[in-house]
């Protein structure tokens, strides 16, 4: 794939203006095309984050077109309706199916031919169906998966146990939602197993709580303000600087699996490394049984989701 820094972002939601910013604050891409329905909010959006060039990062931010997206090297999709309090990301399914479906034509129509970051709800199914509709290689088109609750998971493990949440390594794997589960026999605190670092006493307590926080955390913040935003904004700026400079980093994003971890025809969260190709490789974890059947029955609920978008 060719990389010249060119963003275009398809959704100028509250993630989207938001993964914006961040990206001009923390300079990453050299342009950043916007596009969205509402063409008015794309042009406001441009010309304010404009106003903040002198004092981030030189970049050119504009109004695209579809057209547009043959220049892109990475398109990041926010775009489709958000959850409202109490509904799950599933429930979002129909509709954001259909505007998926049209966005991936738009984007392909333009000859197309570099990495789609799909982030919009049910976020594994929509990755699913944009590799499918897009006809691109699988290393070209991933969800962003359960990146962002991995993130939830070590920060809230930071905070717990009064440590810097980028010392704790650890992911979430399966659905970004409900059936989304963690693989504590790989998250450690600089090193040492957390299997290790809470008192085993502590942790028929402590371990169910941190899972259970993480897996709730956005119907949390839904309930507070309306919307996530600069969670999963951050965690598509690093996602999108891992891929731009070929980093080879390690996230937990959702990927159509061939066969890894017995499973295939489906995107689910697993460790990918991350670089210049997109999908560098799959990290296949050894699993005990019961994760495994964990991943097992979310890619079976992904996959009957995926059913019910193809009719
Ligand atoms: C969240 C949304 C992005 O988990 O699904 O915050």
């Amino acid at each position: 794939m060719r990389n010249n820094g060119n963003i275009i972002l398809i959704g100028d939601g509250a993630i989207g203006s938001s993964y914006a910013f961040n990206c001009l604050t923390t300079g990453v891409g050299q342009s950043l095309g916007i596009i969205d329905v509402n063409e008015k909010r794309v042009q406001g959006d441009v010309e304010d984050l404009s106003d903040a060039l002198p004092y981030t990062s030189q970049k050119n931010i504009y109004a695209a077109s579809y057209e547009d997206c043959k220049y892109a090297d990475i398109i990041v999709i926010t775009a489709g309706i958000a959850q409202k309090p109490g509904q799950t990301r599933l429930q979002l399914l129909a509709i954001n199916a259909k505007i998926m479906k049209e966005i991936t034509h738009n984007i392909m129509a333009s000859g197309f031919n570099g990495f789609i970051l799909v982030a919009s709800n049910p976020v594994d199914v929509l990755a699913e169906l944009v590799l499918q509709e897009s006809g691109l290689p699988r290393n070209q088109v991933l969800g962003s998966g359960t990146a962002l609750d991995s993130a939830r998971l070590r920060s809230e493990i930071g905070l717990r146990y009064n440590v810097d949440a980028r010392i704790v390594h650890g992911y979430i794997m399966g659905e970004h939602g409900d059936s989304e589960f963690p693989v504590w026999d790989y998250t450690n605190i600089g090193g040492k197993p957390i299997l290790d670092w809470i008192p085993k006493d502590r942790q028929d307590k402590d371990l169910p709580d941190i899972s259970e926080r993480v897996k709730t955390a956005a119907y949390g913040i839904i309930e507070k303000k309306g919307a996530t935003f600069y969670g999963i904004a951050a965690s598509l700026t690093r996602l999108t600087s891992a891929f731009l400079n070929d980093d080879r980093a390690a996230f937990a994003m959702s990927v159509h699996l061939e066969g890894e971890y017995g499973l295939s025809g489906v995107s689910i969260g697993v460790p990918v490394i991350l670089g210049a190709n997109g999908l560098e490789r799959i990290i296949e974890l050894d699993l005990n049984p019961e994760d495994h059947k964990r991943l097992a029955d979310s890619a079976a609920i992904l996959k009957e989701n995926l059913k019910k978008a193809q009719e």
